[in-house]
């Protein structure tokens, strides 16, 4: 049994945290947020939930770092979410201070443990903490792809008129505007989407996952965290339960896709020491383009980092 941490204590926080709990496979989770009693408050409530839902993981919240010692699993949400008009990117100059000085106070108190990155701009944020931890690039990851193709997923299955449990996705590159849904690897209970749907409604529904998290900010005045929370979740289960499930995840390239020096969007099997191996997949030339765009997005943002010199 295991202890987790999650960094911010605010609507993406509190609901891996409790999604987590439900899941009942964890001893401990700690809820740390510079609100401490927002962090105290939010442990409580889902604590007090463990007899509704029989779960025996507690939850306790705190603002103080010694309360994460010998964390196996760091989520970290700490940062500020999208308002109306802005784009993840509008929110380097606030969210990279934040991510990198939670880094450094995580690795104080837990020596080497796998750090899940779940602030915006979701890539620039896992290359910030990967830098900044210097741990081992599989152990320092981010949460993305998930819920990237869980939008897709749920959009085919209203259309289609399926579970959204048989349809199965792989998408790459940044999370934003660039990311690369993949129809080719996309299947409906192993029967490929393209046979199923006409190639305008396919594009349509590519066009508005890629847009998925903006849809919702203009709803709800601020960015989702059901589906995100959910898809931290599933990553930390993933790796406690070393299932070597496959998923869409941020992580470190050193020359897959002819990628190299930064965190980005692709197929990754994950384990009990975080990123077990990254899959390649055949991309055809128009995939290949798509995910050069999104590399070069990418790449500017992190560049904006790199000047910020923290
Ligand atoms: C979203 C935010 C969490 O895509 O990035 O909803």
């Amino acid at each position: 049994m295991s202890k987790v941490t999650v960094v911010g204590a605010g609507n993406v926080g509190a609901t891996v945290a409790n999604v987590l709990a439900h899941k009942d496979i964890v001893k401990e989770i700690v809820l740390l947020d510079i609100k401490g009693n927002m962090a105290k408050g939010k442990a409580l409530d889902s604590w007090q939930q463990a007899p509704i839902d029989y779960y025996s993981t507690t939850i306790t919240g705190t603002d103080d770092y010694k309360d994460t010692k010998g964390s196996d699993i760091v989520v970290i949400t700490a940062g500020i979410p999208r308002k109306p008009g802005m784009s993840r990117d509008d929110l380097i100059s606030t969210n990279a201070k934040i991510v990198v000085s939670v880094t450094k106070s995580i690795l104080k108190y837990s020596k080497n443990p796998i750090i899940i990155l779940v602030s915006n701009p979701l890539d620039v944020m896992t290359y910030a903490a990967l830098k900044a931890s210097k741990l081992k690039p599989h152990r320092v990851f981010g949460m993305a792809g998930i819920l990237d193709t869980a939008r897709y997923r749920a959009f085919l299955a209203t259309e289609l008129g399926v579970s959204p449990k048989d349809i199965q996705a792989i998408l790459m590159g940044g999370h934003g505007d660039t990311m690369v849904p993949l129809p080719r690897f996309t299947t409906v209970a192993g029967i490929p989407v393209t046979d199923m749907i006409t190639k305008s409604k396919l594009n349509k529904i590519v066009e508005r996952t890629k847009k998925g998290g903006g849809e919702l900010v203009k709803l709800m005045g601020t960015s989702a965290w059901y589906a995100p929370g959910a898809a931290a979740a599933q990553m930390v289960e993933s790796i406690l339960k070393d299932e070597g499930r496959i998923f869409p995840c941020c992580a470190w390239l050193s020359g897959e896709y002819g990628v190299k020096n930064m965190c980005l969007g692709v197929p990754v099997q994950l384990g009990k020491e975080g990123i077990k191996q990254i899959l390649k997949l055949k991309l055809n030339a128009e995939e290949k383009k798509d995910l050069r765009t999104s590399v070069k997005a990418v790449s500017s943002v992190i560049d904006s980092f790199k000047k910020m010199k923290l």
